[in-house]
């Protein structure tokens, strides 16, 4: 059986002023029907189709979000879950450890399938697939990473080295990771074809990913298990020691440990994914991925342009109207209005930033 392991604990201040810290990026529905979260349950849930049996979803989210998360699961009916609930966000590492020894409280080791909320992908059968040589992969004691073929040189992202074929069709040795890289390397790597992009999409057992973070980070497995050794259970819910947790070293995943791994005793090996895949980290990405008209226009809610070219116009409440504009993004919400450069709606974490330090 194979256990998806939710990490959706993170801000998203990218997105703001749609996405706050008492609402973020991935309970919002950005595409679609259904919030980023919502789709990345049912997407590893149709795995189900497949010879591979899926156990509870287990989801791990910051205590703020607890209801949001369970108001969002109770819509997908069929979907089982517990919430591993975070008192504060220590980022993915911790997030990981917490979840993996849940997943082996029983005395079981399930290969665990690591899917980050915030993301859209196209063609579900391919991620299935691909998932599915992740899975074989990862029974026999290797991390199995999704690789995405880059199209341009983001810094956002974490970078995978390859070569060689392995024994099975498609599938690589990782010789480096580089997470989040400047842009002049980034531009290297794009320019080499040696590399993909990290998904963050994931698969491994539980020991696997327990023995790894020990191996590269004894600190955090040590003060995660501390904070599990104070756990709580109550319906659903599932907290780790408070005091605990809040002395957990922040890191993610990525850095604790993906970087570490290639030259060590930890393999890592890339399966190719070529599904459509997005991370909506930022407006841009959300304009990238949504429905555009025959000028380029991505609208949303109550919305009258004119003259107006490649921009996302976001209304939530009020009508938003735009005359003779290109390349923009405007978000519009009851208490906020962003007006952005689409090249620079990176740069909108700076505002997030003013107003922190304003409050
Ligand atoms: N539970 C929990 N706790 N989840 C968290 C926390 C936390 O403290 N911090 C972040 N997350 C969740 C986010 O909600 C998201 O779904 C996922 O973990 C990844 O975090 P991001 O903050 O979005 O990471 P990123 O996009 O900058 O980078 C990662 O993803 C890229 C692909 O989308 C890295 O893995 C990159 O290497 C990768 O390319
Ligand atoms: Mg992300």
């Amino acid at each position: 059986t194979v256990t998806p392991v939710i990490l959706c604990g993170g801000s998203g201040t990218r997105l703001w002023p749609l996405s706050r810290a008492g609402f973020p990026k991935q309970f919002l529905v950005l595409s679609g029907t259904n919030s980023l979260f919502q789709q990345a349950i049912s997407r590893i849930n149709s795995i189900a189709c497949t010879d591979i049996l899926l156990a509870d979803t287990l989801v791990v989210t910051n205590e703020e979000h607890r209801f949001l998360a369970l108001e969002q699961l109770r819509e997908m009916k069929s979907i089982k879950a517990t919430l591993l609930l975070e008192p504060v966000g220590r980022n993915t590492a911790p997030a990981l450890t917490f979840a993996a020894l849940h997943a082996m409280a029983n005395g079981s080791d399930p290969i665990l399938a690591v899917i980050p909320a915030d993301q859209t992908i196209t063609d579900d059968g391919a991620y299935i697939k691909a998932l599915q040589q992740c899975v074989r992969i990862a029974a026999e004691g290797a991390i199995a990473i999704l690789g995405i073929t880059p199209d341009r040189p983001e810094t956002g992202f974490g970078y995978i080295n390859f070569e060689g074929e392995l024994g099975r069709n498609g599938e690589y040795t990782v010789t480096q990771f580089t997470e989040k890289p400047d842009l002049k390397t980034a531009q290297q790597f794009l320019e080499s074809g040696d590399y993909t992009w990290n998904s963050g999409i994931f698969v491994l057992k539980a020991s696997t990913w327990l023995a790894a973070i020990k191996h590269f980070r004894p600190d955090i497995e040590t003060a995660t298990q501390q904070a599990w050794l104070g756990k709580s259970e109550d319906f659903a819910f599932i907290r780790p020691g408070k005091a605990a947790f809040e002395q957990i070293p922040s890191a993610s995943i990525d850095y604790a440990v993906m970087e570490k791994c290639p030259g060590s005793e930890v393999a890592i090996h890339m399966v190719p994914l070529s599904a459509g895949w997005n991370d909506l980290g930022a407006w841009s990405a959300v304009w990238m991925v949504g429905e555009q008209d025959a000028n380029g226009n991505v609208v949303h809610g109550d919305v009258l342009h004119s003259d107006t070219s490649n921009s996302l116009i976001y209304s939530s409440k009020r009508l938003v109207s735009a005359v003779g504009v290109n390349n923009l993004v405007i978000v519009e919400t009851a208490d906020a209005v962003l007006v952005a450069d689409r090249a620079q709606s990176q740069q909108v974490k700076k505002i997030v930033d003013a107003l922190e330090k304003q409050n």
